[in-house]
C-alpha cells in the first residue's frame, strides 16, 4: 500500500461547536478541508497503531465521498480496523451503541444532525470517544488547535471500498468490517423494553402507530424495529428511505417540518401515536391525537415511569436537562428523590454524569431524551418507551401527559428562535442583556419579579471543568424562567433562542395554549432583548 503525505495549509475555522464540526457542503468541498480535519481528530488522538473506529453517517450528501476519503486516511494512519454501516449508515445512536458494544477507541459519525442535506445543504463530523459519546471540550479543543497548526496530511493511494456489500476485506494494514447497522441497535432496544407487550397492544388494534422517519436515517431502523419486530403494519413509516437531500426538507421533528405527520394527528382517525426522528436519528417529537408532547414534559413523564419498564426496573439514579429545558423533570427528580442536574446546552455535558452513574435519563428541550444505554440523545429509544407506556398504562398520549400535570402541574413551556440573523446584531442583543444582568434581580415587571439574572456557567461535578458564558438566564420569584442563547449549530449567520418557562400549579388552567399561557413573558422577552426591533424580524422564524 502506498501512502501519501500531502502538504497542507491549515483552515481557520475549523471549531467544533455545540456537535462537531458542521459546515456548508460547499466549506467541505474546498481542497483538503475533510483531509485536514481528519487528520487533526487522528493527531489529536495519539498513537492508534491497531485501533478500532467506527464510522457511519446520515446518508446525506458527501456521506460516501467522506466515508472513502476517511478509509484512506485511517489506513495510513496505521488504524487497526474500521468498522462501517452498511451503505455507510449508522444513526447516532446506533453508532454510540457500536462503539461501547465493541469497545472501540471512539468512532466518527458523518451528520449535520436536522440541518438539511444536499450540494446546497450542511455536512459534518464529529468524533466520539470510547464511552461512546461526543468528545468533551478539552478533546474538541485541541482539535481545532491542531487544525490551526497542520501542515501535512496522511492517506492511502487505494481503491474506492465497496460499502453496500457486509463482510471484511482488508485495506493494506487495516481491515474494514462492513456491518449491518440495525441489528446492535435493534438488540439493544429489545433488552429495554417490553417488545411482547407492545406487540401485543398493536396486535389487538389498542394501539397504532405512525413513525415519520423524514426521508432520514431512521428509515431503516423503525421498518426493522416497528414493522418487523414490532408487527406494526406495513406502511407505518412514512419517508423511510434515507436520502442524500432528505428530499430536499428540514429533517427537524417538530410540527413546523413534520408537516405530513401533524395533519395526520390532528385530523380524524389520528393514530395513538405519531412520532419522528431528524437527519442522523437521536431527536424526537412525540404527537398524540390532537396532542403535542413538549419535549420537556416528555422527559418528565419518561422519568416518573421509568421504573415501570424492563431496562430501569431498579429505578433512577438520577436526572440530568440542559439548562434551557424546562423544570418539569425537576419535580418529578424531587418526588422521587433523586438528584437532579442542570448542565449547559448539547449531549456531551451528560457524558460524564452517567459515566460517573450519577444519572439514568436525561433530555434536552430540543427534542433530546436519552438514558444510561448509549451516550447520545436516541430518537426511536423515546418512541419505543412511549409505546411501551401506552401498552402498559393502556391510555392515550394525552391522558399519561394530563394526569402527570394533575400529580405535578405544567410547566408551560416555547422557544422562540430567530434564525439566520446578522452575528452583529445578535452580539449586541446579548451585550445588552448582559449589561442589564446586575440590575434585574428584585426589579418587578407586571406580575413577575426577578429572582437571579446570570450568565449560567457550569462546573462539572465530575471533572470539575467550567463551562461558562452558556447563556443567559432570567429566574422569577414564581419560578417562572426566560433564557437567551445564540446557537452553537447553525452555519448560517446566527441564531437566537428564546426560552420561555412558567409554571401553573392549577388543575382548571392546565388546558390554556402555551403562547397564550407564555403571552406575558414573551412580551417581558422583547422588552428585555429588543429582538424584534433589532432583527427587523416581525415574528420568530421558528416556534416550538
Ligand atoms: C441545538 C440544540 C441543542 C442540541 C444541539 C444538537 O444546539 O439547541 O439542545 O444539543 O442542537 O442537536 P444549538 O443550535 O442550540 O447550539
Ligand atoms: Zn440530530
Amino acid at each position: 500500500m502506498k501512502i501519501d503525505i500531502r502538504k497542507t495549509t491549515p483552515f481557520t475555522d475549523q471549531k467544533p461547536g455545540t456537535s462537531g464540526l458542521r459546515k456548508k457542503v460547499s466549506v467541505f468541498s474546498r481542497k483538503n478541508y475533510l483531509e485536514n480535519f481528519i487528520q487533526a481528530i487522528f493527531d489529536t488522538l495519539g498513537d492508534l497503531t491497531g485501533q478500532t473506529l467506527v464510522v457511519g453517517g446520515d446518508g446525506r450528501y458527501m456521506n460516501r465521498t467522506a466515508i472513502q476519503t476517511i478509509i484512506k486516511m485511517a489506513a495510513a494512519n496505521s488504524i487497526g480496523k474500521l468498522i462501517i454501516g452498511q451503505n455507510g449508515l449508522l444513526s447516532t445512536p446506533a453508532a454510540s451503541c457500536m462503539i461501547r458494544k465493541y469497545k472501540t477507541r471512539g468512532g466518527l459519525i458523518l451528520s449535520a444532525s436536522h440541518n438539511p442535506g444536499g450540494p446546497d445543504g450542511d455536512f459534518g463530523i464529529k468524533y466520539n470517544g470510547e464511552n461512546g459519546g461526543p468528545a468533551p471540550e478539552h478533546v474538541t479543543d485541541t482539535v481545532y488547535r491542531r487544525s490551526r497548526e497542520i501542515t501535512q496530511f496522511r492517506i492511502a493511494d487505494v481503491e474506492d471500498v465497496d460499502l453496500d456489500c457486509l463482510g471484511e476485506r482488508p485495506i493494506g494494514g487495516m481491515t474494514v468490517q462492513i456491518i449491518d447497522p440495525v441489528e446492535d441497535y435493534a438488540q439493544l432496544m429489545e433488552h429495554l423494553f417490553d417488545f411482547n407487550l407492545i406487540r401485543a397492544a398493536i396486535l389487538s388494534g389498542a394501539l397504532t402507530v405512525k413513525f415519520d422517519a423524514m426521508h432520514a436515517i431512521t428509515g431503516p431502523y423503525a421498518k426493522r424495529i416497528l414493522e418487523d419486530r414490532l408487527y406494526a403494519v406495513t406502511g407505518t413509516v412514512i419517508n423511510g428511505i434515507p436520502l442524500e437531500d432528505f428530499g430536499g426538507e428540514h429533517p427537524d421533528p417538530n410540527l413546523f417540518h413534520a408537516r405530513e405527520l401533524a395533519a395526520l394527528m390532528y385530523g380524524a382517525n389520528a393514530p395513538t401515536l405519531g412520532a419522528a426522528s431528524d437527519g442522523d436519528g437521536d431527536r424526537n417529537m412525540i404527537l398524540g391525537s390532537r396532542f403535542f408532547v413538549t419535549p420537556s414534559d416528555s422527559l418528565a413523564v419518561l422519568a416518573a415511569n421509568a421504573h415501570l419498564l424492563p431496562g430501569y426496573r431498579d429505578g433512577l439514579r438520577g436526572v440530568a436537562r440542559s439548562m434551557p429545558t424546562s423544570q418539569a423533570v425537576d419535580r418529578v427528580a424531587e418526588a422521587v428523590g433523586v438528584d437532579c442536574y442542570e448542565t449547559p446546552t448539547g449531549w456531551k455535558f451528560f457524558g460524564n454524569l452517567l459515566d460517573a452513574r450519577k444519572i439514568t435519563l436525561c433530555g434536552e428541550e430540543s427534542f433530546g431524551t436519552g438514558s444510561d444505554h448509549v451516550r447520545e440523545k436516541d430518537g426511536l429509544w423515546a418512541v419505543l418507551f412511549w409505546l411501551n407506556l401506552i401498552a402498559l398504562k393502556r391510555q392515550s398520549v394525552a391522558e399519561i401527559v394530563r394526569d402527570h400535570w394533575r400529580r405535578f402541574g405544567r410547566h408551560f413551556y416555547t422557544r422562540h428562535d430567530y434564525e439566520a440573523i446578522d452575528p452583529n446584531i445578535a452580539g449586541a442583543i446579548v451585550h445588552r442583556l448582559r449589561q442589564q444582568l446586575p440590575s434585574l434581580p428584585g426589579q418587578t415587571f407586571g406580575a413577575y419579579t426577578v429572582a437571579f439574572a446570570d450568565d449560567f456557567s457550569y462546573e462539572d461535578p465530575v471533572d470539575g471543568s467550567i463551562s461558562e458564558k452558556q447563556g443567559i438566564r432570567i429566574g422569577f420569584k414564581d419560578g417562572s424562567r426566560i433564557v437567551f442563547r445564540l446557537s452553537g449549530t447553525g452555519t448560517e449567520g446566527a441564531t437566537l433562542r428564546i426560552y420561555l418557562e412558567r409554571y401553573e400549579p392549577e388543575i382548571e388552567k392546565h388546558e390554556q395554549d402555551a403562547q397564550e399561557a407564555l403571552s406575558d413573558l414573551i412580551q417581558l422577552a422583547e422588552h428585555l432583548s429588543e429582538a424584534k426591533q433589532r432583527t427587523r424580524m416581525a415574528a420568530p422564524t421558528v416556534i416550538t
